[in-house]
């Protein structure tokens, strides 16, 4: 379990390489004593009063374990500018100082240009403009909307809000290492950000230190990997954390292979999704993303760099594969199962109640309720969107798209054709371009849409819809109803008909409610873009109280999902986690006992509270503890 390698040495002073050099056991216990390794006299020369900071396996000062919030700017014991120096020099220069918003572009100051601001302004609702952003999250809101382009939301001012202060731009594991260890010890926030994709800001917060990942891109082929716990004994990758999905499916497609990944084309399927299960095109074949995992490389919360498999630090491992991400370590590295480049069908088209009217528009969705189960049965992946045009009423259904890997084109148009035929006797016309593709990698190329991100008003709360809602004429008549009335309600609709099924059945902290889903659904609150904290908290409160709580009540014992749901879930523990709840506190309590990682509704988080500077929401604000 090498710790780093051999060149850190001749690029890093001395004594840092001697700190990094602790050894570790496997499935030992993470802090002291085994830190005793790490002795004052192993550390040579430079900075000697700073070297504290960057020692693992230390436990934080009294004064950090009993600071009410973390630390900040404002406070005494705010790192000095020489602390920050001694930890840029330490991560190879690679520390960025109070990195500028994009928007600032676009506001008087040094950074001001039009022209930039004016490409920003047109690109700004596109994931491509956030992801190679060292802190820029995609969805502003959690940043507390304090630096927009002014044509999409004027924020009259630039601020850096809910960002961090510094962000280590990491490409090594001693980079997270270093920046672990110096949150730990200086009491600093930590937060750790990859593409920035996740809906509900957990990649951000204000005045932290971010470790970002971003840079993780190595990437390697294995023909076989073989683990007996995981009853796995095939091809895998092992990929850097940073690859995203349009890096790995091209990689896998190139190695003949395919991945469990998401849909989106730029979401970090080797960070947080994986991390917090995720669903994709390929679940209702092989599950949750986190299902795939083999082995992690992790710096644990002790600064420690270890490796979490099935044989060891296996309760670290249980608890990445679903437990979500920022709350048991920094993964650096994963390793996947890989699976053959499955010939693929994909179909796209959409109706409206246009020319039919709202009844029979329902009742086309309601035929479609009855293939549910039999087209997840059947390994099938359906993505679709229900919508109410404000100005007119009318209502739109769109396929985007249905999705049938292993399948051909027959076999497809057998599939559709019991919910087809209804359509077409209801008179709803349709035109589905439905086509076949020689592998996935080209069939998830062609199929999927790129989404708008960066939404400024409107957030989105989600519900996984078991098996049990289908089983019977009466519950899919009154799952037809709720989602009827959120649409009264102007609720637009995300819909995924998957299966989430581990065929190996392996244990890990994937939310339970996922092995049963047949439907798992969003639907987004809207406010005026300009309406006040207060009136915007009460439409945020009547969302959860009402559309979202009664999607909850027809789904007892089901769950959200943690990447893409509202902060306002109430109980967020049980309705991501499930019964894994009670076990994955244990393990944050014990492997993170000081709260170095944080990210809002994450496991433990209950225990700390964003203060907002305006109430609402969002990452604005300083993290302190609730009971104190
Ligand atoms: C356009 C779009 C499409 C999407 N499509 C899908 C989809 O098809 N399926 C699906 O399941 N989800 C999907 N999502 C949701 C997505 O899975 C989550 O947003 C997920 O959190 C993204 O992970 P990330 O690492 O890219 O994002 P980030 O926002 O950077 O990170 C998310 C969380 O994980 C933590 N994290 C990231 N990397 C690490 C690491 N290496 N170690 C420890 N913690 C880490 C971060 O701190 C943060 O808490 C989509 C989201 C968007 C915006
Ligand atoms: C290292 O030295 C510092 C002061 O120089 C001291 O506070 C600390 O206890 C020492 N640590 C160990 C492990 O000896
Ligand atoms: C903009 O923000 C800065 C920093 O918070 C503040 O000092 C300044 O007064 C603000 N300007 C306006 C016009 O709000
Ligand atoms: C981060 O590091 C990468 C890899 O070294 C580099 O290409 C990139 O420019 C850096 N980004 C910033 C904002 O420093
Ligand atoms: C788990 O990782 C350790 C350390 O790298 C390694 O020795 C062991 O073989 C791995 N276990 C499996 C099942 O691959
Ligand atoms: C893919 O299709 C083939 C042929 O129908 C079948 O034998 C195989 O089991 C399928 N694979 C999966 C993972 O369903
Ligand atoms: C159908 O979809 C395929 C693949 O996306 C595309 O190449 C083709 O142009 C589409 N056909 C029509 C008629 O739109
Ligand atoms: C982004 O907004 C523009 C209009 O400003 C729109 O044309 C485009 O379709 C949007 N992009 C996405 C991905 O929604
Ligand atoms: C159809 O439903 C939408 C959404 O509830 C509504 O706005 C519209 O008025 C309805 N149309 C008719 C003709 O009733
Ligand atoms: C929400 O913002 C969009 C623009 O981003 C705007 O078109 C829409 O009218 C806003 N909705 C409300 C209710 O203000
Ligand atoms: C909200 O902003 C829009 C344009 O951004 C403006 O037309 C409207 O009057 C504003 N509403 C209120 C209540 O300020």
């Amino acid at each position: 379990m090498g710790l780093h390698t051999a060149s850190t040495l001749t690029t890093s002073p001395l004594w840092i390489a001697a700190i990094l050099a602790v050894s570790s056991t496997a499935n030992a216990a993470l802090y002291p004593p085994q830190y005793s390794q790490v002795v004052n006299s192993t550390l040579p020369g430079a900075l000697p009063d700073l070297q504290n900071l960057f020692l693992p396996g230390t436990t934080p000062s009294e004064s950090v374990q009993s600071s009410r919030c973390k630390v900040y700017p404002e406070d005494a014991n705010w790192p000095s500018d020489a602390a920050w120096e001694a930890l840029n020099k330490l991560t190879d220069n690679r520390l960025i100082n109070k990195p500028a918003p994009q928007a600032s572009v676009c506001y008087d100051g040094p950074l001001y240009d039009p022209d930039q601001c004016a490409q920003l302004t047109a690109s700004w609702n596109i994931s491509y403009t956030h992801y190679n952003d060292p802190v820029e999250m995609m969805s502003a809101i959690t940043q507390g909307m304090t630096c927009m382009p002014p044509n999409v939301f004027d924020t009259h001012n630039c601020t850096r809000g809910g960002l961090p202060a510094y962000v280590i731009n990491a490409t090594k594991p001693e980079h997270v290492q270093l920046g672990v260890n110096f949150a730990r010890n200086t009491g600093v926030r930590l937060v750790v950000k990859n593409t920035g994709h996740d809906f509900l800001g957990k990649s951000g917060g204000k005045d932290a230190l971010s470790i970002w990942t971003h840079y993780f891109k190595s990437n390697e082929y294995i023909e076989k990997y073989e683990d007996e716990n995981l009853k796995w004994s095939g091809p895998a990758f092992k990929a850097g954390v940073g690859v995203q999905a349009f890096e790995m499916y091209k990689f896998a497609h190139e190695h003949g292979h395919s991945v469990v990944g998401g849909e989106g084309e730029t979401v970090g399927i080797m960070g947080g999704y994986i991390q917090g299960g995720g669903h994709s095109p390929l679940s209702s074949l092989y599950g949750t993303g986190a299902d795939q995992v083999l082995s992690f490389d992790v710096v644990t919360s002790s600064g420690e760099f270890i490796t979490a498999n099935s044989t060891s630090n296996t309760e670290i491992f249980w608890a990445m594969r679903g437990g979500g991400g920022s709350t048991f370590g920094v993964a650096t590295s994963v390793t996947v199962k890989a699976y053959p480049d499955h010939p693929t069908t994909a179909a796209r088209f959409s109706f409206t109640s246009q020319t039919v009217g709202n009844e029979t528009f329902w009742a086309g969705i309601r035929s479609y309720i009855d293939s549910f189960v039999p087209n997840a049965d059947a390994g099938t992946y359906a993505y679709f969107t229900i919508g109410n045009n404000v100005w007119n009423g009318i209502l739109t259904f769109t396929m985007t798209p249905f999705f049938a890997p292993n399948k051909t084109l027959d076999e497809t148009k057998a599939i559709l054709q019991p919910w087809f035929s209804e359509l077409d006797r209801l008179g709803i016309t349709f035109d589905p371009n439905i086509t076949h593709f020689d592998n996935y990698y080209d069939a998830w190329r062609s199929s999927f849409p790129l989404e708008a991100v960066s939404k400024v008003n409107s957030t989105t709360g989600s519900r996984m819809f078991p098996r049990a809602n289908f089983e019977t004429t009466e519950k899919r008549d009154e799952l037809l109803d709720n989602l009827r009335q959120s649409i009264d309600n102007n609720r637009f609709q995300v819909h995924f008909n998957i299966k989430a099924v581990d065929p190996l059945d392996t244990d890990n902290a994937v939310n339970p409610a996922w092995r049963n889903n047949i439907l798992f659904s969003q639907q987004a609150v809207r406010w005026p873009v300009n309406g006040t904290a207060e009136e915007i908290l009460k439409i945020r409160h009547d969302f959860q109280e009402g559309d979202m709580q009664r999607w909850r009540d027809i789904t007892p014992g089901s769950g959200g999902y943690l990447a893409e749901a509202d902060r306002l879930e109430p109980n967020f523990g049980i309705a991501f986690w499930g019964s894994k709840y009670e076990k994955l506190v244990e393990l944050k309590r014990k492997f993170d006992p000081y709260d170095v990682f944080f990210a809002t509704t994450s496991v433990g988080s209950e225990r700390w509270k964003v203060e907002s500077v305006n109430g609402l929401p969002n990452e604005n604000g300083k993290l302190c503890r609730v009971d104190v």
